[in-house]
Parts: C-alpha cells; structure tokens; sequence
C-alpha cells in the first residue's frame, strides 16, 4: 500500500522509542484518573462492590480494540493511529470522522484529567497546611470556582516537556510509571490483608444495570492504550514492537484494575467511597495507614501526571497526520529544525487544551471522552474487516485473529457501553460531530492532498 511507504519515506519527526519504554508510554497513557479517581464514583453510584465486574466488562472492550488496532498499527505505522488507519482502509470522510471522534478523546480527556490533577495536588497541599484558595482550584459553576490555575500550569508545563523532544519526554514518562505502578504495588500490599468478605455483600446493589452503566463510566480507565500508535513514526522497529507495546498494556492495565477494584471494595463498604475524589488514599486512611495514603496520593499526582503527558503527544500526532493530509492548515505540521518535535501544533494544542481545563465543568467531559472513544474503536474495527475485503495480501505482520469474529465482538462490546451512556451524552456527541462535518466541508475537502492528487490511495 503506498501510504505505507509514503510514510516511511516522508516522516520528519526521530525513531527514538524502544519496546520498552512503548509499553511504559502505553501504561503512562492509560493508569491514570480512571482507577483514582472514578472507581469511587462508579462503585458507589453504579455497581457497588460488582465494578470489578464493570472493569472486566469494559477491558474486554478495549482488549478486543486492541486486537484490532495491532493489525492496522503494524501494517499502517504512521504518526495519526486510528485516523491513519481509517484513511488507508475507509476514504477521506471517514478518517476525518474518527480523527474529529479522537480530539474529544484525547484533547477533551488531557482537561478532565488535569482537572483530577489539580484535585490531588490541592488535597495533598492542604493536607501539608497550604490551603490553595478554592476559586482557583476549581472550574466555575464547581465549589465557587473562578478558573482552574493548577489544571492549566500542569498543561504548560507539559507541552514545554513535548517542545524539547519525544525522547526527553519519554525519560521523564518511565519515572513516572515506574512511581505509579510501585504505589499500586504498594496499596495492593498493604490492603490485602484487610479484606473484610463481608464488604461484598451485596455483590450487585444497583443489579446488572448497574455493572454496565458502571462499564460504561470506567471505560474511561482503559482509554490511553492507543495512544502508542500515536508514535508510530518515532518507534524502532514499529511492525515488531507496536504489538508488544499494545497488547501488553491493555493486559497489563485490565489485571491492575480487576485487582484493585477488588481489592478496594473489599477494605471499605462501597457506599462509603461516596464522597470522596480520591478513593484509594481514602481507603488506606479508613483502614488506619495514613502514610501509606500519603504515599499514595503522590503516586496519584504522578500517574496523572504521565497520562496527561501521553495524551497532549497523542493528540498533537493526530493533528500533525491531519495536518500533513492537508485537512487542517497546513503550516501546523511544521517541525522544529533544531528539536525535531511538531512545535506548532504542539503549541495550540497545549493552549487549547488548558483553557477548556482551566474553564470548563468537566463531569460531562468523561463521558464525552467515553463515546467518542467508543465509536472511534468501532470504526477501527470496521477497518479491520473492510481492508482484509479490499486488500487481502497487504503484508500484515500481526494478523487480528479470528476475523471477522473479533472485530465483530469489539463492535458489539463498544455500542453496548455507548448504549448505557445517558441520552445526554448522545446528544452532544451528535452536535460536536456535525460541526466536525461543517469544518470538513468548509476548509479540509477543500484543501485535502489526497484530492489534489498528491498522495496516490490505495485502489
Ligand atoms: N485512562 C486515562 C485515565 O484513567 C484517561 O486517566
């Protein structure tokens, strides 16, 4: 397929990312507010002591999507995941649709998650005696909020990270999962033995709708993994170590979450994680382990941290693809001379993404981030199926097994959870996605390179 090769030749930006650090980049992505944050949320309000059944519900979801995205990843390794693959295997519309979907899940996710940021961050200061004042740790219409200064200082500081290059920021990213992954590790030891087998009875309080509708919210959890196809350009080896890097973090992250969800509404009754945004400091604390909660919440801020950082390069990769096409201005592709990184795109995407952090409400932004996750993983998994109809001996060097029963089950799984998602949210999705089809009629068709007969498509 010529993309292939065109983007092989034509990329600009450095492969600088080992297997390792892919699999690091993909579990920076992914741990982050989901497991701190909304596994609190969902277990007190949806599925009670049954969301570790919600997080086996929606990792297989993600676990399937991930099957699909590692065929269209290995064979399609440009910087843009799952907008590249649509391009390559559906036609312009259609990746202009699911790279539209991707900016509510990746620019939109950056701002709900720096707002989780922030949260930790002032309850660990105020823990330690600095009160930060709240108008300025909240967003307005939430607790008296003015803007959210925290949310958008940790945004800038991150695209500078973004600026100075991918292998720099990939150094300051193993850190940081390592520190996470050691306080998961950390709670897992220390809880364990207070289990109390009681706390899951009753196992499903809010019955079987309530284990999806809890699915749906802590798919949130899962959402990251995919963003190691976002660097495609900047891996060694992309064919080889894009499987690995993938398949490996959704693994990782669904046996992580099982265990701590289980574990967590095994030390305190589910109802009592009610009110709090910080459920598993909350739970060390119940059970008598301040310092370990402590502990904890640093490891939290750091997680946040790493998520964030993977997500605003996430999202410039989309753009840059998106860009280089010819559906966004072109001169936001445009790479440093000297620090080889999108720094334009870099730039917008930074300020973008701090403002909506520092100025929007942002309970509705996960479930927004949900569905346009959602429907983008059951557009790669169409893709999967179209481009094995269209182009049967393309070199695939990791093949979807059992297609097309697997893509099938992906798409299934994903619009099942849109399903159980409120009608509200349905209906914002809509409107975001019809002006996504008026910027794409008024400005990309018209400036499209596939058009003007500069990228030769596949027949
Ligand atoms: N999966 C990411 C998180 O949980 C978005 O923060």
């Amino acid at each position: 397929m010529e993309l292939i090769q065109e983007c092989s030749t034509r990329t600009t930006l450095k492969r600088v990312l080992s297997p390792i650090e892919l699999l690091l980049l993909g579990i920076g992505a992914t741990i982050g507010a989901g497991i701190f944050v909304i596994t609190g949320i969902a277990a007190a309000n949806y599925a009670g002591p049954a969301v570790v059944l919600s997080f086996v519900i929606s990792g297989i979801a993600a676990l399937f999507a991930a099957l699909c995205y590692v065929e269209l990843a290995s064979m399609v390794p440009c910087a843009g995941s799952a907008y590249t693959y649509a391009y390559a295997g559906l036609g312009e519309i259609w990746a202009w649709i699911i790279g539209w979907d991707m900016i509510l899940e990746y620019a939109f996710a950056i701002s709900a998650v720096a707002a989780g940021w922030s949260g930790y961050v002032s309850e660990l200061l105020k823990n330690a005696g600095f009160m930060l004042p709240t108008a300025f740790t909240n967003s307005p219409l939430i607790r008296g909020g003015i803007i959210n200064i925290p949310a958008i200082f940790i945004i800038l500081v991150i695209t500078g990270l973004l600026i100075l290059g991918v292998k720099e920021s990939a150094m300051v990213n193993n850190v940081i999962v390592l520190l996470k992954l050691g306080v998961i590790f950390l709670f897992l030891y220390l809880a364990f033995g207070h289990i109390n087998v009681a706390n899951y009875t009753p196992f499903t309080p809010y019955g079987w709708g309530g284990v999806f509708s809890g699915a749906a919210v802590v798919f949130f959890a899962y959402i990251g993994f995919d963003a190691v196809t976002t660097a495609s350009e900047e891996i060694e080896d992309p064919r080889r170590n894009i499987p690995i890097g993938i398949i490996g973090c959704a693994v990782v992250v669904m046996i992580l979450y099982i265990s701590v969800s289980a574990v967590l509404t095994g030390i305190v009754p589910y109802y009592a994680l009610k009110n709090t945004d910080a459920p598993i400091s909350f739970a060390l604390t119940a059970i008598g382990i301040s310092w370990g909660s402590a502990l904890v919440s640093v490891g939290a801020i750091a997680g946040l941290t790493s998520v964030l950082l993977v997500s605003l390069f996430g999202q410039t990769r989309i753009f840059f693809a998106m860009s280089r096409d010819g559906l966004l201005p072109k001169r936001f592709s445009y790479v440093h001379p000297v620090y080889r990184t999108p720094v334009t795109i870099t730039l917008i995407t930074g300020f973008a993404t701090a403002l909506i952090a520092g100025l929007l409400p942002l309970q509705i932004i996960v479930e927004l981030v949900n569905i346009g996750t959602l429907s983008s993983f059951i557009l790669v998994a169409i893709t999967v199926m179209v481009l094995r109809h269209t182009h049967p001996d393309a070199p695939r060097p990791f093949h979807t097994p059992f297609v097309p029963l697997v893509p099938i089950i992906c798409m299934l799984f994903c619009l099942g959870l849109i399903t159980v998602l409120p009608l509200v949210t349905l209906l914002r999705f809509i409107v975001w996605m019809a002006v996504g089809l008026c910027i794409y009629v008024l400005f990309s068709s018209k400036h499209s390179i596939l058009r003007s007969g500069k990228i030769t498509m596949p027949e």
